[in-house]
C-alpha cells in the first residue's frame, strides 16, 4: 500500500530545478527523480516549468511538486492501487488525473516522477531488482542482454559551446565480451582522446558539454570522427569499437534547409539532399553503425528518402518521442528503423515499454537514452536491461551522473552472471530483443 507521497525541488546536472519524488510504502521510501533535455522534440509530454522569472530564471518546478503533493499524492493513497502488480494501472490512473493528451495540467515531470518510484517500490515488494521488475513489466524474455553503450565523448549542437553543429558523437565498443569490458574500452579511450586534444588545441580545449564528452574547437562532423579514429588506434581497439552521430538536426533546420554553420559567425545551408548527401560520405568513410536524427522531426520526406536504402540503425528521437502514435506513423511511412526511448518525453513507465514493444512488434531495435540534463537516479540501466534494448546513450564515461548509470549497469551484469546466464549484446546490438 502506498502510504504517502512526498516530492522535492531539487537540481539537474545543468544547475536547472528538477522534481525528485519520495514514495512510502510500508516496505520503505523509494526515491526517484526526473531528468530533463535540451533539444526537445516538438511532441514530448509537458515538463511543467513555474515561468516565474524572479526564481531560477522562470525554470523552477514549484508548480510540478506542489501537484505531486497536493494532487497526486493523496489522489494516489486514496486509490488503493497496488505497487506490486498494478504500475499499468497507476500510470493510467495519472493520466487520468492528469486528463490531457500530453500530460499539461499535472505536468510530465510531476507524473513521471511518480512512476519511476511506484516501479522502485514494486521491485521492492515483490523482493526482486527493479530489472527483474520492469523485464516483467514488458514482457522480455530471458536470458538477460546487457547493452552496448554508445559513449558520447565529443559534444556539440546545443549541448555545448563549440561551433559543432552535430550534438553527439558517440563511440559504441562492440567489440566487447562484456559490458564491463565495454566500459574499460571506453574509458581508456576517452583518456586517450583528451590527450588527443591536448597535443592538437591545448589544454584549455578539454571542457566538457552537458553530457561528459569532450568540446574542442572543431566545426565539421570529419574533424570529430578523425579524433575518434585516433584515439581509438591509441588506444589500442580499432575494429573493436565503432562509431554513432547524433546530429539532433531539428535544432539547425531552417524553412526546409538544414544550418550546419548555426553555430558559427555565418550561415552554412545545406538542402536535405546535401545533407543526405553528407551522411552517405560519412558512412562510407567511418565505422558508423548508428545515426539519430539525421533530419528534422517535421522533415518526414527526407527521412523516408534516407531510409530506403539505408544500412545502418537509424533512430528517431525528436521524429517519435517514445510515443505509440508517431511509431506507428513512423511504420506506416516507413522513415526509420529504431525507436529512442526516453522516460521523460512519454512521461510514464508503462507507456514508455508499451512503445518499445510496438516498436519491437515493426522489427525495429530500441536505444535506450538519458537526457542532457541528468540525475544521479540510475533507472535507466535497469529499464535498458529489463527490456533487452541491447543498447544505451548514457553520455560519456565521465561525471557522476553519467557514470551512474554505467556503474549501475557493471553492478547488475555481475548480480546476473552469479546467478544465471548473461549475454552481452556486442555486434547484434541492433536485435537483442530476438536473441
Ligand atoms: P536532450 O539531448 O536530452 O538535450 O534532448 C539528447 C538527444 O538529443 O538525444
Ligand atoms: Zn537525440
Amino acid at each position: 500500500m502506498i502510504r504517502s507521497i512526498q516530492a522535492a525541488q531539487r537540481l539537474d546536472s545543468r544547475g536547472h530545478p528538477t522534481v525528485q519524488v519520495d514514495l512510502t510504502t510500508d516496505k520503505g521510501t523509494f526515491r526517484a527523480t526526473v531528468p530533463s533535455g535540451a533539444s526537445t522534440g516538438a511532441n514530448e509530454a509537458i515538463e511543467l516549468r513555474d515561468k516565474d522569472s524572479s526564481a531560477y530564471g522562470g525554470k523552477g518546478v514549484g508548480k510540478a511538486v506542489s501537484n505531486i503533493e497536493l494532487v497526486i499524492g493523496p489522489a494516489l493513497v486514496q486509490s488503493g492501487l497496488k505497487v506490486d502488480t498494478h504500475q499499468k494501472m497507476i500510470d493510467c490512473f495519472l493520466n487520468n488525473l492528469d486528463g490531457t493528451h500530453n500530460k499539461s495540467k499535472l505536468g510530465a515531470n510531476a507524473i513521471l516522477g511518480v512512476s519511476m518510484a511506484c516501479a522502485r517500490a514494486g521491485a521492492a515488494h515483490l523482493d526482486i531488482p527493479l530489472y527483474e521488475f520492469l523485464r516483467r513489466e514488458s514482457g522480455a524474455k530471458k536470458p538477460f542482454v546487457m547493452p552496448v553503450p554508445f559513449f558520447n565523448v565529443l559534444n556539440g549542437g546545443v549541448h555545448s559551446g563549440n561551433k559543432m553543429a552535430f550534438q553527439e558523437t558517440m563511440i559504441a565498443p562492440v567489440g566487447a565480451s562484456s559490458f564491463t569490458e565495454a566500459v574499460q574500452m571506453g574509458s581508456e579511450v576517452y583518456q586517450q582522446l583528451k590527450k588527443v586534444i591536448v597535443k592538437k588545441f591545448g589544454p584549455s580545449a578539454t571542457g566538457v558539454g552537458h553530457e561528459g564528452g569532450f568540446a574542442p574547437p572543431i566545426s565539421q562532423p570529419h574533424e570529430a570522427l578523425d579524433l575518434l579514429v585516433e584515439a581509438v588506434s591509441l588506444a589500442g581497439y580499432t575494429g573493436r569499437i565503432k562509431f554513432a552521430i547524433d546530429p539532433a538536426s531539428s535544432e539547425f533546420f531552417r524553412n526546409g534547409n538544414y544550418d550546419i554553420g548555426f553555430k558559427d559567425d555565418k550561415p552554412n545551408l545545406q538542402s536535405p539532399k546535401q545533407l543526405a548527401e553528407l551522411y552517405r560520405s560519412l558512412l562510407q568513410n567511418y565505422p558508423i553503425v548508428l545515426l539519430e536524427d539525421p533530419f528534422a522531426e517535421t522533415d518526414w520526406d527526407s527521412w523516408i528518402e534516407f531510409n530506403k536504402n539505408c544500412p545502418i540503425e537509424l533512430v528517431g528521437d525528436d521524429l517519435l518521442v517514445t510515443n505509440t502514435k508517431y511509431v506507428q506513423e513512423a511504420n506506416d511511412k516507413r522513415a526509420c528503423n529504431s525507436m529512442l526511448l526516453k522516460i521523460n518525453q512519454i512521461g510514464t513507465i508503462s507507456e514508455a515499454i508499451e512503445a518499445a514493444n510496438l516498436a519491437y512488434s515493426f522489427d525495429w531495435s530500441v536505444f535506450v537514452s538519458h537526457r542532457s540534463g541528468e540525475t544521479t537516479d540510475d533507472f535507466i540501466a535497469d529499464l535498458v536491461v529489463g527490456l533487452r534494448a541491447g543498447h544505451i546513450k548514457p553520455g560519456a564515461p565521465c561525471r557522476g551522473e553519467r557514470v551512474v548509470k554505467d556503474n549501475r549497469l557493471m553492478e547488475i551484469e555481475a548480480e546476473i552472471l552469479a546467478r544465471e546466464e548473461c549475454i552481452y549484446a556486442g555486434s547484434q546490438f541492433r536485435v537483442a530483443s530476438k536473441y
